[in-house]
């Protein structure tokens, strides 16, 4: 096989071939740049033997099985081409045709390009059926998720055979059709659009938004300590991309704040600031936590707690005297008397709304957690007309199941809840438009961006009519195209069915 482009992607790649018993050609226009990848990857397997995860010997003949070479015409033996050039389409199309001519007519000429329609790479090619995207994630000798990306004219078999060979590599591929973004890239808009959105909203500061999305919603990493590790200028550019690509649609538009401090240099951890301040003497800002209140003796929670029944479990558990009580009329299952306050899970309005249709001005709405069981924060917010000791109660009866509280502006769907939502609203939307199978994209969204758990499975876990009811409260509130639901949510809330149903 033959890797074109040596630079932090066509390295990495190659390495990954290697590893996996090939031999691998590589090719750089840039003079030296295939002997400087090799140098590099070379470095990096003896700090894995060094570390003991890799054998001496096995290491070294790792290396010697990059061959670097210095013409298109030393790779015409190669049953597979993987291009990682720049990101240019013109330069690529070009490579592309250049590659076909050298090689034979049953050649793989695959492209590991984030956001160029493989139909476009393809159509300049003799064999279009031949050219198959190879989207490896950075860095590729870590980061297990492979999309394979069929463009219009890409044969099934070609399809097949790179999504087994990079089985045999030790990746975990998806296949995807040809959409902008392909499956991780637009699937996980909402997780940075949402929380810039609540940002400029002022709901809280970044540390707040960011503690609430590991504590409660049990992400990895927080949007904004991941928007600056990934660069405010790339994730902004892929962000533009995907919406220009998608003809302005309202759902995919880029964030004014992040082009603000993309203008001021603000790139993130690179340029030593971002959301936050990475000069040594920086302090990291805390996140905000309210400050210890008295929780009632009892509470009374009227109808089904659903997944939030862990979180009643946990006052209980606490000493607090839990009653039940029917449904109630306005505020629905779950909502919990604290006495004075109203404590309710959001569904996408603001505790506002819900206070002014109830005609209870003690209303708080708490958010989603991944397990109420186990969560260490949560987010709520209270009404405009909330009195401040109903609220304390509210927050005191949390406080006492053993969480911090972080109290947000009253926005509408809270932080967690509103991301979820609209991670699975995008989901379902490339499952209509059969970008992916459900199970391809949760799996892509677990391993390439680490996720708790799949947007599709979560939701189905909250339950489709629900986050339905989330997105279209939404969607009222702003009066913005950018909340509509998706066709296929909208089916499966109706049916009862699971989004992950085929
Ligand atoms: P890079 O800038 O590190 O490397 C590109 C290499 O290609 C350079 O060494 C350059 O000299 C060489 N090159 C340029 N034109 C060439 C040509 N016509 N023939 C042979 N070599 C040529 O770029 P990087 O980050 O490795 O990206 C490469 C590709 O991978 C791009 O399509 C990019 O969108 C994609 N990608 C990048 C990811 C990342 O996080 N950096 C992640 C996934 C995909």
């Amino acid at each position: 096989m033959a890797v074109i482009g040596a630079g932090a992607m066509g390295s990495g790649i190659a390495q990954v071939a290697a590893r996996a018993g090939h031999r691998v050609l590589l090719f750089d226009t840039r003079l030296g740049g295939a002997e400087d990848a090799r140098k590099r990857i070379g470095a990096d397997l003896d700090r894995l033997a060094q570390k003991g995860k890799l054998d001496p010997a096995q290491a070294r003949s790792i290396a010697e099985r990059i061959v670097c070479v210095h013409a298109l015409g030393d790779c015409a033996l190669a049953a597979l081409v993987i291009e990682a050039i720049v990101e240019d389409l013109d330069a690529k199309q070009e490579l592309l045709s250049e590659i076909e001519r050298v090689v034979s007519d049953r050649t793989i000429l695959a492209s590991n390009t984030s956001s160029f329609s493989i139909t476009a790479l393809g159509a300049r090619c003799r064999r279009p059926e031949r050219v198959v995207g190879m989207h490896f994630f950075n860095p590729a000798p870590v980061l297990a998720l492979v999309e394979v990306v069929s463009g219009l004219a890409t044969s099934t078999d070609t399809a097949q055979c790179i999504y087994a060979t990079a089985q045999r590599w030790g990746k975990k591929p998806v296949h995807a059709k040809s959409t902008p973004g392909f499956i991780v890239n637009r699937c996980a808009r909402p997780f940075y659009g949402e929380a810039l959105r609540l940002l400029a909203e002022r709901a809280a500061d970044v540390a707040t938004l960011d503690a609430v999305m590991r504590e409660t919603g049990g992400f990895r990493m927080g949007p904004f300590e991941l928007i600056d590790l990934i660069g405010l200028d790339v994730n902004f550019a892929v962000t533009r991309s995907v919406w220009q690509a998608f003809f302005h649609d309202p759902r995919y538009t880029p964030s004014g704040l992040q082009q603000e401090l993309v203008a001021a240099g603000r790139l993130g951890r690179k340029s030593g600031r971002g959301f936050y301040d990475y000069a040594k003497d920086a302090q990291p800002p805390a996140p905000q936590s309210a400050p210890p209140c008295p929780a009632p003796l009892r509470v009374i929670v009227h109808g089904k707690t659903d997944a939030a029944s862990a979180l009643v479990e946990r006052m209980t558990g606490a000493g607090i005297e839990v009653q039940e009580a029917p449904r109630h009329p306005v505020l629905g299952d779950g909502a919990i008397e604290t006495g004075p306050g109203w404590l309710v899970p959001t569904d996408g309005r603001t505790a506002t709304a819900r206070a002014a249709t109830a005609g209870l001005p003690n209303v708080v709405v708490f958010d989603l957690a991944l397990d109420y069981g186990r969560c260490t924060r949560m987010a709520v917010a209270f009404a405009d007309g909330c009195d401040q000791d109903a609220g304390n109660a509210a927050v005191g009866a949390l406080q006492k199941a053993g969480m911090a509280i972080s109290r947000l502006d009253d926005v509408a769907g809270l932080c967690v809840m509103r991301t979820v939502a609209l991670l699975a609203n995008e989901a379902a939307d490339a499952v209509t438009q059969a970008i992916a199978t459900p199970q391809d994209i949760d799996a892509a969204m677990c391993d390439g961006v680490n996720y708790p758990r799949g947007p599709l499975a979560w939701a189905d876990t909250v339950g489709p009519a629900r986050v339905r009811d989330v997105i279209a409260n939404l969607g009222a509130h702003y009066g913005e195209d950018r909340y509509r639901v998706s066709p296929l949510l909208l089916r499966r809330a109706a049916s009862g069915t699971p989004l992950r149903a085929s």
